[in-house]
Protein backbone atom coordinates (compact mmCIF):
# COMPACT_ATOMS: atom_id res chain seq x y z
CA UNK A 1 0.00 0.00 0.00
CA UNK A 2 1.63 3.60 -0.91
CA UNK A 3 2.15 6.27 1.71
CA UNK A 4 -0.21 8.87 1.27
CA UNK A 5 1.24 12.21 2.28
CA UNK A 6 -1.24 14.86 2.90
CA UNK A 7 0.68 18.46 2.06
CA UNK A 8 -1.25 21.25 3.86
CA UNK A 9 -1.53 24.42 1.85
CA UNK A 10 -0.04 27.07 3.83
CA UNK A 11 -0.29 30.41 3.64
CA UNK A 12 0.37 33.28 1.76
CA UNK A 13 -3.24 34.23 2.42
CA UNK A 14 -4.12 37.58 -0.09
CA UNK A 15 -7.40 39.55 1.11
CA UNK A 16 -8.26 43.26 -1.00
CA UNK A 17 -5.68 45.07 1.06
CA UNK A 18 -3.46 42.13 2.89
CA UNK A 19 -1.04 39.71 2.93
CA UNK A 20 -1.02 36.82 5.52
CA UNK A 21 2.65 35.47 5.02
CA UNK A 22 5.28 33.59 7.45
CA UNK A 23 7.35 35.78 9.84
CA UNK A 24 11.06 36.57 9.10
CA UNK A 25 13.72 37.17 11.27
CA UNK A 26 14.21 40.45 9.27
CA UNK A 27 10.66 42.09 10.19
CA UNK A 28 12.01 42.65 13.57
CA UNK A 29 12.11 46.60 13.62
CA UNK A 30 8.66 46.49 12.17
CA UNK A 31 7.15 43.58 14.59
CA UNK A 32 8.68 45.85 17.28
CA UNK A 33 6.61 48.55 16.46
CA UNK A 34 3.36 45.93 16.50
CA UNK A 35 4.35 43.89 19.94
CA UNK A 36 6.81 46.80 21.51
CA UNK A 37 3.84 49.40 21.59
CA UNK A 38 2.38 49.64 25.12
CA UNK A 39 -1.13 49.42 23.82
CA UNK A 40 -0.65 45.73 22.02
CA UNK A 41 2.01 45.09 24.99
CA UNK A 42 -0.85 45.44 27.89
CA UNK A 43 -2.26 42.63 26.04
CA UNK A 44 -0.15 40.47 25.76
CA UNK A 45 0.74 37.37 27.25
CA UNK A 46 3.55 37.93 30.08
CA UNK A 47 6.56 36.13 28.32
CA UNK A 48 5.23 38.82 25.06
CA UNK A 49 5.42 41.91 27.36
CA UNK A 50 9.38 41.41 28.27
CA UNK A 51 10.30 41.72 24.33
CA UNK A 52 12.17 44.97 25.06
CA UNK A 53 13.45 46.06 21.52
CA UNK A 54 13.87 44.98 18.17
CA UNK A 55 17.07 42.81 19.13
CA UNK A 56 15.20 40.78 21.48
CA UNK A 57 12.41 40.97 18.91
CA UNK A 58 14.47 39.44 16.34
CA UNK A 59 14.93 36.77 18.88
CA UNK A 60 11.37 35.83 19.16
CA UNK A 61 11.12 36.10 15.52
CA UNK A 62 13.67 33.34 14.92
CA UNK A 63 12.18 31.43 17.41
CA UNK A 64 9.07 31.18 15.87
CA UNK A 65 10.20 30.90 12.44
CA UNK A 66 11.64 27.76 13.77
CA UNK A 67 8.99 26.80 15.49
CA UNK A 68 6.67 27.01 12.31
CA UNK A 69 6.95 24.03 10.58
CA UNK A 70 6.17 21.64 13.72
CA UNK A 71 2.91 22.62 14.29
CA UNK A 72 -0.08 20.96 14.44
CA UNK A 73 -1.85 22.66 11.34
CA UNK A 74 -3.66 24.87 11.33
CA UNK A 75 -1.47 26.09 13.82
CA UNK A 76 0.86 28.71 13.21
CA UNK A 77 2.15 32.65 13.67
CA UNK A 78 1.82 35.23 10.79
CA UNK A 79 2.83 38.45 9.89
CA UNK A 80 0.01 40.45 8.34
CA UNK A 81 1.61 42.33 5.48
CA UNK A 82 -0.03 45.78 3.78
CA UNK A 83 -0.18 45.48 0.30
CA UNK A 84 -0.17 49.40 -0.51
CA UNK A 85 2.73 49.93 1.25
CA UNK A 86 4.39 45.99 1.65
CA UNK A 87 4.40 47.15 5.59
CA UNK A 88 4.55 44.80 8.29
CA UNK A 89 1.19 45.96 10.09
CA UNK A 90 0.28 43.25 12.84
CA UNK A 91 0.19 39.56 13.34
CA UNK A 92 -2.22 36.96 13.40
CA UNK A 93 -1.82 33.53 15.73
CA UNK A 94 -3.51 30.37 15.86
CA UNK A 95 -3.33 28.41 18.54
CA UNK A 96 -3.86 25.77 21.05
CA UNK A 97 -5.38 27.10 23.81
CA UNK A 98 -3.46 25.79 27.04
CA UNK A 99 -3.72 23.40 29.51
CA UNK A 100 -5.95 21.11 27.63
CA UNK A 101 -4.52 21.73 24.01
CA UNK A 102 -7.85 20.76 22.76
CA UNK A 103 -9.69 24.62 21.20
CA UNK A 104 -7.84 26.53 18.93
CA UNK A 105 -7.85 30.28 19.39
CA UNK A 106 -7.11 32.89 16.67
CA UNK A 107 -5.19 36.09 18.53
CA UNK A 108 -4.53 39.22 16.48
CA UNK A 109 -2.53 42.65 16.87
CA UNK A 110 -1.73 45.28 15.12
CA UNK A 111 0.21 48.29 15.23
CA UNK A 112 -2.16 51.50 16.84
CA UNK A 113 -1.86 53.41 14.21
CA UNK A 114 -3.84 51.14 11.99
CA UNK A 115 -6.21 50.33 14.24
CA UNK A 116 -10.12 51.45 12.81
CA UNK A 117 -9.30 50.16 9.07
CA UNK A 118 -10.92 46.69 9.58
CA UNK A 119 -7.67 45.05 8.78
CA UNK A 120 -7.65 42.30 11.99
CA UNK A 121 -11.16 41.83 10.57
CA UNK A 122 -10.29 41.28 6.95
CA UNK A 123 -7.03 39.42 7.35
CA UNK A 124 -8.81 37.30 10.46
CA UNK A 125 -11.42 36.21 7.84
CA UNK A 126 -8.78 35.04 5.57
CA UNK A 127 -7.09 32.89 8.06
CA UNK A 128 -10.31 31.33 9.54
CA UNK A 129 -11.87 30.50 6.24
CA UNK A 130 -8.20 29.24 5.45
CA UNK A 131 -8.41 26.72 8.59
CA UNK A 132 -11.84 25.47 8.39
CA UNK A 133 -10.33 24.15 4.78
CA UNK A 134 -7.75 22.52 6.89
CA UNK A 135 -10.61 20.03 8.55
CA UNK A 136 -10.82 22.31 11.84
CA UNK A 137 -14.48 22.45 13.12
CA UNK A 138 -14.53 25.49 15.67
CA UNK A 139 -12.33 28.22 16.04
CA UNK A 140 -12.07 30.24 19.63
CA UNK A 141 -10.82 33.75 20.93
CA UNK A 142 -10.64 34.85 24.32
CA UNK A 143 -10.27 38.49 25.42
CA UNK A 144 -10.20 40.19 28.89
CA UNK A 145 -13.74 41.87 29.65
CA UNK A 146 -12.04 45.20 29.28
CA UNK A 147 -10.63 44.44 25.64
CA UNK A 148 -13.24 46.38 24.11
CA UNK A 149 -11.21 46.24 20.43
CA UNK A 150 -10.63 42.86 20.72
CA UNK A 151 -14.16 41.84 21.56
CA UNK A 152 -16.01 44.14 19.11
CA UNK A 153 -13.23 42.15 16.34
CA UNK A 154 -14.76 38.96 17.77
CA UNK A 155 -18.12 40.26 17.22
CA UNK A 156 -17.52 41.86 13.73
CA UNK A 157 -16.00 38.39 12.44
CA UNK A 158 -19.53 36.74 13.19
CA UNK A 159 -18.10 34.74 16.22
CA UNK A 160 -20.62 34.07 19.02
CA UNK A 161 -20.14 34.77 22.77
CA UNK A 162 -20.05 31.49 24.57
CA UNK A 163 -19.31 32.35 28.02
CA UNK A 164 -16.37 33.72 30.73
CA UNK A 165 -14.13 31.44 32.07
CA UNK A 166 -10.87 31.19 33.82
CA UNK A 167 -9.55 27.91 32.78
CA UNK A 168 -7.09 29.73 30.31
CA UNK A 169 -3.95 31.31 31.11
CA UNK A 170 -5.01 32.05 34.94
CA UNK A 171 -7.29 35.13 33.55
CA UNK A 172 -10.51 36.21 33.78
CA UNK A 173 -11.48 36.10 29.99
CA UNK A 174 -14.58 36.32 27.65
CA UNK A 175 -15.04 33.30 25.16
CA UNK A 176 -15.94 33.66 21.36
CA UNK A 177 -16.77 30.46 19.16
CA UNK A 178 -17.24 30.37 15.34
CA UNK A 179 -18.08 27.25 13.28
CA UNK A 180 -18.22 26.70 9.72
CA UNK A 181 -21.34 27.46 9.49
CA UNK A 182 -21.33 30.74 11.03
CA UNK A 183 -19.32 32.05 7.79
C1 LIG B 1 -7.72 43.90 18.64
C2 LIG B 1 -7.20 44.73 17.47
C3 LIG B 1 -6.41 43.87 16.51
C4 LIG B 1 -8.43 45.33 16.76
O1 LIG B 1 -8.02 46.30 15.80
P1 LIG B 1 -9.15 47.09 14.96
O2 LIG B 1 -8.48 47.89 13.94
O3 LIG B 1 -10.06 47.76 15.93
O4 LIG B 1 -9.93 45.86 14.33
P2 LIG B 1 -10.92 45.68 13.13
O5 LIG B 1 -10.23 45.13 11.98
O6 LIG B 1 -12.04 44.85 13.68
O7 LIG B 1 -11.39 47.16 12.77
C5 LIG B 1 -12.62 47.68 13.18
C6 LIG B 1 -12.65 49.18 13.05
O8 LIG B 1 -12.31 49.53 11.70
C7 LIG B 1 -13.44 50.22 11.09
N1 LIG B 1 -13.45 49.81 9.69
C8 LIG B 1 -13.05 50.62 8.66
N2 LIG B 1 -13.11 49.94 7.52
C9 LIG B 1 -13.56 48.68 7.80
C10 LIG B 1 -13.83 47.54 7.02
N3 LIG B 1 -13.62 47.54 5.70
N4 LIG B 1 -14.25 46.41 7.65
C11 LIG B 1 -14.45 46.38 8.98
N5 LIG B 1 -14.22 47.45 9.78
C12 LIG B 1 -13.77 48.60 9.19
C13 LIG B 1 -14.63 49.78 11.91
O9 LIG B 1 -15.67 50.71 11.80
C14 LIG B 1 -14.02 49.77 13.30
O10 LIG B 1 -13.81 51.10 13.73
P3 LIG B 1 -14.03 51.56 15.25
O11 LIG B 1 -13.11 50.76 16.08
O12 LIG B 1 -13.70 53.00 15.19
O13 LIG B 1 -15.44 51.22 15.59
C15 LIG B 1 -6.31 45.89 17.96
O14 LIG B 1 -7.07 46.73 18.78
C16 LIG B 1 -5.09 45.41 18.73
O15 LIG B 1 -4.05 45.12 18.15
N6 LIG B 1 -5.20 45.36 20.09
C17 LIG B 1 -4.10 44.95 20.95
C18 LIG B 1 -3.83 43.46 20.92
C19 LIG B 1 -5.06 42.67 21.35
O16 LIG B 1 -5.73 43.05 22.28
N7 LIG B 1 -5.32 41.55 20.66
C20 LIG B 1 -6.48 40.72 20.95
C21 LIG B 1 -6.30 39.81 22.06
S1 LIG B 1 -5.06 38.62 21.73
Amino acid sequence: MPTITIVHMTPPLRTERLIIRDWSSTDSEEAYAVYGSPEVSRWLTPSMRTVGDAAAMRSVLEAWVEAQPNLIPPAGRWAVVRQEDDAVIGGLSLRLLPPFEEDFELNWQLRPDTWGNGYATEASKALIRWAFDQGLEEMFAVARPNNHRAIATARRLGMEWVGETDKYYDLRLQVFRCRPSDL
